[in-house]
């Protein structure tokens, strides 16, 4: 359970939650949750006190501490304030984005394989997504990317690290690329386990918003603050896109989240602790699954991708039968398997089930 969390007690007669536990949060119990990528080590103490109080404060908006938050972004990232718009998740910022680059008729270009769930988001209001195929190391091909921006592209859309490879680009070549085809579309580079990688400040193409190019990255706090529940995201963008960003966002931020982001922002020791926790999970998966022979990506995230040399789907209703939830086969990739990393034991549950689930 993630520290200063309050346990859910469930009523032996009516299988309800006792008390003022609440039904549906949380992993159910017995259950190994590790197919979503959230980070269990979160929310930090500061952030369930500040959730708590800014909770009892329910019945006014949470205008202001929206402006405390992004003051916050501003100096920690050295940008301007009307460099940001804070959402519901970076979700909503993405979707948002991506229904405001392609309103007009333009087309989102994308690798193969990225968390395309906003841009999915944009298709379903009639935008056209083009995608350029993976390197055969399942690391994002830019030369071909580049070679699918042509006119009928207004939005470039990027992850990195990516998900679900785990993968992190050269930030060079990356860097490279956008300053290549930023005068024909803008490049959003969502960053959401840039806190993960080895060097975050390195790896990201925040210099190049500070630069004012036509680039666009996007942070959350649902992964390394743990915080996935609570929904609060940002995208950092020069003014001109932030405000085509903003005019799309819908939600007002809840309170509870706001605070809770405030509270751990700059909340060193916490972001150290979990991100160790992540990293110790993350080598001892990876060991137990080379040791079997299988082979894994370099991974600069929360999560592993795994060549299972077999039916990924399989595989994956093999671990169900044991209460442990991991993904499925992605398209295009019937043996690859994405583990996330939960709390240490329920990482150990999978690492033993794992010659037994490899089997069938
Ligand atoms: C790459 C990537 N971006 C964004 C998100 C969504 O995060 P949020 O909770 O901030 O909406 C996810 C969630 O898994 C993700 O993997």
């Amino acid at each position: 359970m993630a520290r200063g969390a309050q346990p859910v007690t469930v009523t032996q007669q009516t299988g309800q939650p006792a008390g003022h536990a609440v039904p549906g949060f949380g992993p159910p119990p017995g259950t190994a949750l590790l197919s979503r990528n959230e980070n269990p080590y979160g929310p930090s103490e500061k952030a369930v006190a500040a959730g708590c109080s800014a909770t009892a404060q329910g019945a006014f908006y949470a205008d202001r501490s929206l402006l405390y938050l992004v003051d916050m972004i501003a100096e920690k990232n050295n940008i301007p304030r009307d460099f940001i718009s804070v959402s519901a998740g970076s979700g909503e910022g993405l979707c948002a984005a991506a229904q405001s680059w392609t309103r007009d008729g333009g087309a989102i270009a994308a690798p193969a394989l990225f968390w395309d769930t906003t841009v999915r988001y944009a298709e379903r209001q009639g935008a056209k997504l083009v995608t350029a195929p993976m390197k055969s190391d399942l690391n994002v091909d830019l030369d071909a990317l580049e070679k699918i921006v042509d006119d009928s592209v207004s939005l470039v859309h990027i992850t990195n690290p990516n998900n679900p490879t785990g993968r992190l680009l050269d930030p060079d070549e990356l860097r490279a690329f956008i300053l290549k085809v930023e005068g024909r579309a803008t490049v959003l580079v969502d960053e959401a386990y840039n806190e993960l990688t080895d060097d975050p400040e390195g790896s990201s193409m925040l210099d190049i918003v500070r630069d004012g190019k036509n680039v666009i990255v996007s942070r959350t706090f649902s992964k390394i603050y743990g915080m996935a529940g609570l929904r609060v995201g940002y995208l950092m963008a020069r003014t001109d896109l932030t405000a085509r960003i903003r005019s799309n966002i819908m939600s007002w931020i809840s309170g509870p989240g706001l605070a809770a982001a405030i509270a751990s922002y700059n909340d060193e020791a916490f972001l150290s602790e979990s991100r160790a926790k992540i990293l110790e999970g993350r080598e001892m998966v990876v060991e137990a699954a080379q040791s079997l022979g299988l082979t894994t990506l370099p991974s600069q995230t929360n999560f592993v991708f795994m060549d299972v040399k077999g039916d990924a789907d399989a595989f994956r209703d093999e671990m169900k039968r044991r209460r442990i939830f991991i993904r499925g086969a992605y398209q295009g990739l019937p043996t690859w398997s994405r583990v996330s990393m939960g709390r240490l034991e329920d990482l150990k549950r999978y690492v033993a089930a794992l010659p037994a689930a490899l089997e069938g």
